[in-house]
């Protein structure tokens, strides 16, 4: 009997990194056809009714600064002003340098202000993870705040949003994993974050790499000297050096509930769980947050903080005209109450197709959808960064 097991699995083995191989062959073939790893992305223009409210300010006052400030705005082919994000974010401290009487374009946060770290979680894949938090990093650098985004995911789904492929330009020691390993191969974090084409959003990729930690915890915590600072403190040590140079952190977790993901919760500030309102989704949340509570209860007995700003539900790919659907919202609602976002995000093909050239619904152009699928899926999706956003500003006790 043995050696035909042996023999199976040997055989199952090539098979699966001949497949492997091929696979990833292929897919990087796709990949650089769709995207090529030397063309910069870059988003769209803003028009002055979105720059203005980008601002703050009225359009009339747009206009009028723009006339001053003529090298900053450029004109389309439709011969109306349109807005780089750039031109938005020069503007802006532009504004800022010359306001007066207490008033601020440049929202960054000032003494007594705590960084803001949001993990954005759920262990049902698919349920908006990694939209919702690219959505949210980029909405956020929009308004004037200082971003860093962080890919926790071996899928590596938001770097490839922030075109980054993980397969082609993401190297050893380039994702967190550099910042959060336990051998001498450790770097500084600094050296990790990349720019990227929004200013004042910064990036920390992720590749299969940071499944390592999840092999060398459990050693780690078998071969423990005094002083090693314990898994699910790791991410929140290794941001400490950056801390001072951004407003707001947004991790998006993996699908699962490993040491990557109590790691990132116990680095967090608050939390953010995306719910995709049906029966499935729901039994699959329950659980998350069975075992979170289990885990939650373990690291909290050997020191890890609880205490967090906020923690919120937030609907997605939502359709207004499910029937089902509504039912479990409303059962969601009455449950968790004010815990649940105000504001669903609506299920839009500008978001899925947008995500199928790796793009966000800020950076397509709006003449490539139809006009009003557009218009639905940003207005959704600028009510719930808003809101989110408005949880931040109150923590900070800002008027929301
Ligand atoms: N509001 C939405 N409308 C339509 N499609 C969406 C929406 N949000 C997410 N999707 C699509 O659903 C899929 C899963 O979303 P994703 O954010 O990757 O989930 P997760 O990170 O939880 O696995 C993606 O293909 C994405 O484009
Ligand atoms: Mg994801």
């Amino acid at each position: 009997m043995a050696p035909v097991a042996a023999e199976s699995s040997d055989d199952l083995r090539t098979l699966i990194q001949d497949h492997a191989t091929l696979l990833s062959e292929q897919l990087q073939a796709h990949q650089l056809n769709t995207f090529s790893p030397d063309a910069r992305k870059t988003i769209r223009h803003f028009s002055p009714a979105e720059t203005a409210k980008l601002l703050e300010i009225t359009e009339g006052y747009l206009r009028q600064v723009a006339l001053e400030f003529p090298d900053l705005s450029t004109v389309s082919g439709l011969k109306k002003r349109s807005y780089s994000v750039e031109a938005i974010h020069s503007l802006r401290k532009r504004l800022d340098a010359g306001a007066r009487g207490g008033k601020r374009y440049l929202p960054y946060r000032t003494h007594g202000e705590d960084l803001q770290v949001i993990t954005v979680m759920n262990f049902k894949g698919g349920s908006g993870k990694t939209t919702s938090a690219a959505h949210l990093a980029q909405h956020l650098a929009l308004r004037g705040y200082r971003i860093l985004a962080i890919d926790l995911d071996p899928q590596a789904s938001l770097s490839a949003l922030f075109g980054h492929q993980s397969t082609v330009d993401i190297g050893p020691n380039e994702t967190l994993y550099g910042a959060i390993r336990y051998d001498s191969k450790a770097r500084p974090i600094a050296e990790i974050v990349r720019a990227t084409y929004i200013p004042d959003l910064h990036l920390i990729p992720g590749n299969l790499e940071l499944m390592l930690f999840e092999h060398e915890t459990p050693h780690a915590l078998l071969h423990r000297q005094q002083d090693d600072t314990l898994f699910f403190a790791r991410i929140s040590q290794a941001l400490a050096p950056i801390q001072n140079l951004y407003d707001v952190v947004v991790i998006d977790c993996p699908p699962q509930l490993g040491f990557l993901t109590m790691a990132a919760l116990t680095a967090a500030t608050s939390v953010l769980i995306t719910v995709h309102p049906q029966m499935l989704d729901v039994m699959s949340m329950n659980q998350f947050l069975t075992m979170t509570g289990e885990l939650l209860d373990s690291i909290s007995e050997v020191g890890a903080s609880t205490q967090y700003n906020w923690m919120k539900y937030l609907i997605t790919r939502f359709e207004p005209s499910d029937g089902p659907q509504n039912q479990m919202v409303a059962f969601l609602r009455s449950i968790f109450g004010g815990h649940v976002l105000n504001h669903p995000m609506l299920k839009s093909t500008a978001i899925s197709d947008a995500g199928l050239t790796n793009q966000t619904i800020y950076e397509v152009e709006r003449n490539q959808f139809t006009r009003s699928t557009y218009d639905r899926a940003l207005e959704s999706m600028e009510n719930v960064n808003s809101e989110i956003e408005g949880f931040i500003r109150k923590v900070w006790g800002r008027q929301p």
